[in-house]
């Protein structure tokens, strides 16, 4: 194909970027020339990511931010779009998983999977579209497995993730009806080698020795949102849907 999207000099704000997937994918964008504004609490992770890809030849930069905040939300996007002068693409990768069952989970981790999985992508996304140009911008909203079905202990977190589905679903219409060309994408993995399933698990053993069988990088998911960001522009990938050849359910 070669009327795919070139995204040399688009600039990119991905939030959870500090570890797992929204660092891959960090990365995989730099890689191909966008600018990046890596956005998460943790600053010393922020610095030694930014650090990377900017050895490595990429334009990067960070904004400190716990995203659960809205005004703190909302700064961090003006920031980082500030950084960047101007925005094209958002990963929401920011997100959270703790088994909490339906039948007696605890209110609090209830609330802070809710707060950061849903409420804080709706508020980054929010903030960020004014940024986006005339011709369009693209947002990809990291969502799961757990949007499509329903895994057992994890029935609150697989609720939030059927919002952000939802959620990518609505805005596209509302996009649509007011004429903007802006895509909306998510991706929905199985399980993927990272930080949020060591704390889904917890315990001293690893995901991988947890879940018995090869699971998803991160790399694996870059690769796939990249694919989705250089889609045509007469096309949009509204979901993909992967998972380790070995999961079952
Ligand atoms: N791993 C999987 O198996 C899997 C499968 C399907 C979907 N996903 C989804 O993939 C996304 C990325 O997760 P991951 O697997 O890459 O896990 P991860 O390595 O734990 O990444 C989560 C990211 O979210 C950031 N974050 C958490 N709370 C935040 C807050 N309040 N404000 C700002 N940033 C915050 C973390 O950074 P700080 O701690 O520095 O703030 C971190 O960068 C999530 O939406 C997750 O639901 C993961």
């Amino acid at each position: 194909m070669n009327n795919r999207v070139n995204l040399a000099g688009k600039r990119a704000i991905i939030t959870g970027a500090s570890s797992g997937i929204g660092f891959a994918i960090a990365k995989e964008l730099a890689r191909n020339g966008v600018s990046v504004a890596l956005l998460a609490r943790r600053e010393r992770k922020l610095e030694e990511n930014v650090r990377e890809i900017v050895s490595n030849g990429g334009v990067a930069d960070f904004v400190t931010v716990d995203l659960c905040d809205e005004e703190a939300n909302c700064a961090a996007i003006a920031a980082a779009a500030s950084k960047l002068d101007g925005l094209d693409i958002l990963i929401n990768a920011a997100g959270m998983a703790k088994q909490a069952n339906l039948s007696d989970g605890d209110y609090e981790d209830w609330k802070a999977m809710l707060n950061l999985n849903v409420i804080a992508l709706a508020v980054a996304t929010r903030e960020a579209l004014p940024y986006f140009p005339k011709d369009g911008g693209h947002i990809v909203n990291i969502s799961s497995m757990s949007g499509h079905r329903v895994p057992g202990k994890g029935g609150f977190y697989s609720a939030t993730k059927f919002a952000v589905r939802a959620m990518t679903e609505g805005l596209r219409q509302e996009l649509r009806e007011a004429d903007n060309p802006t895509r909306v994408s998510s991706i929905s993995p199985g399980f993927v080698n990272t930080e949020l399933l060591d704390h889904y698990f917890g315990g001293e053993s690893s995901a991988y020795e947890r879940i018995g069988h090869p699971i998803l990088q991160p790399e694996e998911i870059a690769d796939l949102v990249l694919h989705q960001l250089t889609m045509p522009k007469s096309a949009e990938v509204t979901d993909i849907l992967v998972r380790p050849t070995a999961q079952r359910t």
